[in-house]
């Protein structure tokens, strides 16, 4: 990864926080309790990949900023959301993410899952609310809904826990990733080709990146769970296997595993190459997610 795309994300993370924080300021309304859970698990420190997908794709078409900012800051709220629920003890029941005691740990159950509740109203409230013109907004909360439903992140979750501690084939596997993170990847890309202009073939050409992408973000997040540290990754390692999740390193074991991801990186890259030198940024956050350690 080269130095120009760290300045890159910390400068874009920044600007996605500045925005989000306008979005979801702190407030004495009453009831006031679960505002601060929101804001403690938006706020905790999360890497922004989706919304900087999402901005780097419509920066590339020439779109619109503010509006791709909305776009992609909704995404980041049910992203936000899903990570709450993910960590429950009904579901993962993981004591710490992005570093800090789980939303359920710090609060309590009910005000976590109320907590997740409340960033998925706001994602498309903020999303409704900010994105113009209509038909935009239409298409963009479209692409959201389905990619946070029941054919996208919460079906995912839903085969993520009929598959612990049973087999399933690499095909199912494949569906359950993405799903469960792949399909919001994919639509952060997406929401990018809507607030900007291009070919039906362009538009083809970002979904299989985006599709590409999301199945190798978590291939990444499967093998970093088997060899990551929880200093770098603000998360537990060592938990699927423990919860005998169903994962590449354990259905091919790690090292086909990371063969499957460095093939999956090279095919999101040969997605790209009708961009030619456009595409230099979304490249390199292709490369960074190919390449990270948290
Ligand atoms: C973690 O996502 C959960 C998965 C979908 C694999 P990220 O790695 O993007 O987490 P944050 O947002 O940076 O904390
Ligand atoms: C989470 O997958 C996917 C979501 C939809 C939240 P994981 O359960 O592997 O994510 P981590 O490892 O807890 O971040
Ligand atoms: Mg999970
Ligand atoms: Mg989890
Ligand atoms: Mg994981």
């Amino acid at each position: 990864m080269t130095a120009d795309i760290t300045q890159y994300l910390s400068e874009q993370k920044d600007l996605v926080d500045t925005a989000l924080e306008a979005f979801i300021p702190e407030s004495d309304l009453p009831g006031s309790r679960i505002y601060e859970a929101v804001r403690y698990s938006l706020f905790a420190g999360g890497k922004r990949i989706r919304p900087i997908l999402t901005l780097t794709v419509s920066d590339m078409l020439i779109g619109d900023r503010a509006t791709a900012m909305a776009a992609g800051c909704a995404v980041e709220c049910i992203h936000t959301y899903s990570l709450i629920h993910d960590d429950l003890p009904c579901m993962d029941n993981d004591d710490f993410r992005r570093g800090k005691p789980s939303s359920h740990k710090y609060f309590d159950e009910a005000t976590a899952v109320l907590a997740g509740d409340a960033l998925q109203a706001m994602a498309f409230g903020l999303a409704v609310k900010h994105i113009k013109p209509a038909d935009t907004a239409r298409r963009i909360l479209a692409e959201i809904a389905s990619a946070a439903g029941p054919e996208g992140m919460v079906g995912g979750q839903m085969l993520d826990l009929a598959y612990e501690g049973s087999s399933c084939s690499l095909d199912e596997l494949h569906s359950l990733h993405a799903m469960k993170t792949g399909a919001l990847i994919n639509a952060s890309v997406r929401i990018g080709t809507f607030t900007g202009t291009c070919t039906n073939e362009e538009r083809e050409a970002l979904t299989e990146f985006g599709r590409t992408l999301g199945l190798l973000f978590q291939v990444v997040d499967d093998i970093l769970d088997e060899t990551g540290d929880f200093q770098k990754l603000g998360k537990t390692a060592g938990k699927d296997s423990a919860a005998q999740k169903s994962t590449f390193p354990k259905l091919m074991g790690l090292q086909k595993a990371e063969e499957y991801r460095d093939s999956l990186h090279k095919k999101a890259v040969q997605c790209l190459a009708l961009f030619e030198k456009r595409s230099i940024i979304l490249n390199g956050l292709c490369d960074f997610i190919y390449s990270r350690d948290h």
